[in-house]
């Protein structure tokens, strides 16, 4: 795999580029431009970018985030959601601010069967149920992995 950390030194490009990114993996809730940059400017933001796909993360004192992974459609279904996650991993393990890194959080969408595969068979486990959260009838899903 092609794996090439980004610098956010030119966070609007980036922010514009996962834009478009969020327009083919996530088309019917993309996150904007917009969005993507205010948590780049936050400056505790990384982004793992390969040719398959991408994924965002953000850390907070022991707590790290991942707030979007996408793997490219044509490229789903051949184990590259999990050499992207696993690299998302090892990139997480890697960082260190204030305090060493304990827990990664995330949260899907309960009936994205292909995402809490993947997650679960990464290790992630499900601590929380929020219900209804991104429709009625559709709970979003928080779990957890122990660093
Ligand atoms: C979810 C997503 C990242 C998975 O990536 P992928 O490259 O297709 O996944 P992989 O081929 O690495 O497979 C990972 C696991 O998911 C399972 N899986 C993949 N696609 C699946 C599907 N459509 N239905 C059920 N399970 C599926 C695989 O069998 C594998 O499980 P295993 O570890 O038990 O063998 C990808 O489908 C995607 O980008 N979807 C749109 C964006 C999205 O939903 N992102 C997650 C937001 S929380």
């Amino acid at each position: 795999m092609n794996t090439n950390l980004i610098e956010l030194s030119d966070k609007q490009a980036t922010a514009a580029r996962l834009a478009e990114y969020e327009l083919i993996c996530f088309p019917a809730n993309p996150w904007s431009a917009d969005m993507v940059l205010g948590t780049l400017m936050t400056g505790f933001a990384y982004l793992v970018e390969t040719e398959y796909g991408y994924a965002l993360g953000r850390v907070s004192y022991e707590i790290a985030e991942l707030l979007i992974l996408g793997i490219f459609p044509e490229h789903r279904g051949k184990g590259m959601g999990k050499a992207l996650l696993a690299e998302f991993i090892a990139e997480t393990k890697r960082k260190h601010y204030t305090v060493p890194l304990e827990k990664i959080f995330l949260e899907a969408m309960a009936d994205n069967t292909a995402a809490l595969r993947l997650y679960t068979s990464a290790g992630f486990t499900e601590i929380y149920r929020r219900k209804d959260y991104y429709a009625v009838g559709s709970d979003g899903v928080i779990m957890e992995l122990g660093l």
